[in-house]
């Protein structure tokens, strides 16, 4: 087996041991209750928009790598398939090895093909050329494309990247030379507002937050080094600061909350707080590899249904007035966006 896919399946071995964490600011978060909400169930319509992209439903499966070989192919088909048969969004995980070795393409391709009529993401590091990017996209005939930053992750890693110069210039190239819109998001470290906005002058139109408090690819690195690096464990900008902090000065900018997010009502408190969608990685794979496949459809029908409950209980049958719906911050959240300026 090559580094790269041993690497990959340590990941997976280490993200289901280290979990997803309790705190990622939407703790924080309380809705204004309504005791009479003038709506019915039947009402609620999940549709949403990002960027250019029109959704039926705002959840998104989020992009993870598998193993290499055999078993990128089973968590990749059983995503996908997944995502189709619920109706909602999927990213697959970074494609630059199948775009090194074409032997590698098949456990990729497999998702257009179980999946032909989905929304699919496609994704790459921001090391990627253009070149790279539209072969990436044609791989899986992909909706859009993401591009994630993970520079903590690489720094902890003793074979990571070092140079991180001139990211964003290769992010508004692609940007300008293809056909889907591009995702620029992070990978649990969260995104501040000021980086926010460099990304939107550079004609980014949605940003995956990946905030603080879901997966963590420090304390996962810091489990196959020697000497670890623990300060970078507790270390990012949690969910729902960042989804805030983006929304308060961006609001022409759609925003994908994500990271740690398990449940409805995370969903919904990321929504509110000013998303356009919500992604879920760690937890849902979990599902699936602890479980079962229909144990995943089943968790995500739920989710969807759940969803629905919370926003009839609010009295808001679309996404659109969720992100309106009154709540209060508390805590740690209310601390970090007052000590930022925000309100
Ligand atoms: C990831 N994530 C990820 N992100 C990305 O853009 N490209 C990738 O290849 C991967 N690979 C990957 C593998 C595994 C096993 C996990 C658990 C995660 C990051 C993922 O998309 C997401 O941003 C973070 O995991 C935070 O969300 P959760 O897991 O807290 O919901």
């Amino acid at each position: 087996m090559s580094k790269r896919a041993e690497r990959k399946i340590e990941h997976i071995q280490h993200a289901m041991s280290t979990g997803q964490q309790l705190k990622n600011g939407l703790e924080d978060i309380t809705f204004v209750h309504q005791s009479l909400p003038n709506l019915s169930v039947n009402d609620i319509d999940l549709s949403t928009q990002v960027g250019e992209l029109f959704l039926s439903s705002p959840l998104l499966i989020n992009a993870m790598t598998g193993g290499g070989g055999e078993d990128t192919r089973i968590i990749n088909e059983a995503l996908s398939k997944a995502a189709g048969e619920t109706n909602i969004a999927v990213a697959v995980g970074s494609q630059m090895s199948a775009i090194k070795d074409k032997s590698e393409r098949p456990s990729y391709e497999i998702m257009r093909k179980v999946n032909p009529n989905g929304v699919i993401f496609a994704n790459l590091g921001s090391e990627a050329t253009v070149e790279q990017a539209k072969v990436a996209i044609d791989m899986l005939d992909a909706n859009a494309l993401q591009i994630h930053l993970n520079v903590v992750q690489e720094l902890v890693m003793p074979e990571g990247d070092r140079d991180f110069t001139n990211a964003l210039k290769r992010i508004e190239n692609i940007t300008k030379h293809i056909s889907v819109p591009v995702i620029v998001k992070e990978v649990g470290f969260g995104i501040n507002r000021e980086f926010a906005f460099k990304l939107k002058e550079v004609g980014i139109t949605a940003i995956d937050v990946g905030g603080y408090g879901g997966t963590n690819f420090s304390k996962i690195e810091n489990l196959r080094r020697q000497r670890v690096l623990s300060f970078f464990n507790a270390w990012g900008i949690s969910t729902a600061a960042s989804i805030a902090e983006i929304h308060s000065e961006n609001q022409n900018i759609s925003i994908i909350g994500s990271g740690g997010i398990q449940n409805a009502l995370d969903v919904a408190k990321a929504i509110a707080l000013g998303s356009s969608m919500v992604g879920m990685a760690g937890y849902l794979l979990k599902i699936f590899i602890e479980g079962s496949y229909d144990d995943l459809v089943q968790e995500i029908k739920d989710i969807l249904e759940d969803l629905k409950i919370i926003m009839t209980a609010l009295g808001v049958s679309t996404i659109q007035e969720l992100k309106q719906a009154p709540l209060v911050i508390n805590g740690q959240t209310h601390h970090w966006l007052t000590e930022r300026g925000i309100h």
